[in-house]
């Protein structure tokens, strides 16, 4: 069963429009710098949410190998990991208890579960059709059930150089400012982040709670913004919101580590099913 995507959208969600589309090989950088920022922040709200030994849960929008593995490895062969994304190929190859699908989250029809947890990061900002998929993601819920959504919210912290003290992090924080121009152009809402615990609520979930977390630096950070400029670069270039020389220079900075790089917050937000 397909429900239909809307055709003329120009909100980047698959693989030809996406801003930061998977079959770049800069993407296979994001995805172990995304793991090693933000997965010990997943694992930690999924463990204390109850995530153990056994449990079945669907990791939507995977992106990479690195947290269904760790999933794997905590469930166990008496668990279930499924790990769905629109474009799979860096899925491949990772923890064989991992099931890995291709399928459109909020298009395709999902799953069968039911799940014990479902997660996706960083995922629903970039659809269309957002709802459907919340819609998606909760009913794939069992009754007390957790899902928990992280989302980034670049508009609560905005700097990637937050110790702006020279050049160097003027320039890498003016081409953020250009990164961010980019994603608003594709649709993306900048304050999603923040709207996660009204959302949870809306779809009916108890017990809604939220935090927020972002790393100062990191050498993650470091390979992070390389990955994702380089992605970027040509769009940046061509909407004349940065030079190629000013590119270059900023790279040559976060290469030689002279920058304390930030990331937006990501914000995470769970709830469960009722009984
Ligand atoms: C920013 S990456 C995040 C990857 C991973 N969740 C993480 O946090 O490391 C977004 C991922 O969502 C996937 N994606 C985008 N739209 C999707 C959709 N409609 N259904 C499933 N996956 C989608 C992309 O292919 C990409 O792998």
């Amino acid at each position: 069963v397909r429900r239909s995507s809307r055709p003329g959208d120009d909100v980047a969600v698959n693989a030809d429009g996406y801003l930061l589309a998977n079959r770049q090989i800069e993407a296979g950088h994001r995805f172990e710098a995304l793991a090693s920022l933000f997965d010990p922040v997943s694992l930690g709200h999924a463990r204390r949410l109850g995530f153990t030994t056994g449990w079945r849960c669907w990791e939507a929008g995977a992106g990479g190998p690195g947290l269904p593995d760790a999933l794997a490895g905590i469930v166990g062969s008496s668990g279930r990991v499924l790990a769905t994304d629109i474009d799979t190929r860096w899925l491949t190859g990772g923890d064989p208890l991992v099931q890995v699908h291709t399928s459109e989250l909020g298009v395709d029809a999902p799953p069968s579960g039911p799940f014990d947890l479902v997660h996706a990061r960083l995922v629903l900002v970039h659809l269309p059709q957002r709802e459907a998929a919340l819609r998606d993601l909760v009913g794939a819920l069992r009754p007390g059930g957790v899902l928990l959504l992280e989302e980034a919210d670049p508009g609560l912290q905005p700097l990637v150089c937050p110790d702006e003290r020279g050049e160097e992090e003027r320039l890498a924080n003016r081409l953020k400012d250009g990164f961010r121009t980019l994603m608003r152009g594709r649709g993306v809402d900048l304050a999603f982040g923040r709207t996660l615990p009204r959302l949870l609520r809306a779809a009916g979930l108890h017990e809604v709670a939220a935090d927020a977390y972002f790393p100062l630096t990191s050498p993650a950070s470091g390979v992070l913004e390389a990955a994702t400029v380089r992605q970027i670069r040509s769009q940046l270039v061509e909407q004349g919101l940065a030079s190629d020389e000013e590119i270059d220079r900023h790279l040559d900075a976060v290469a030689a580590g002279r920058l304390d790089l930030a990331t937006s917050p990501l914000v995470s937000c769970w709830g469960r099913t009722p009984e």
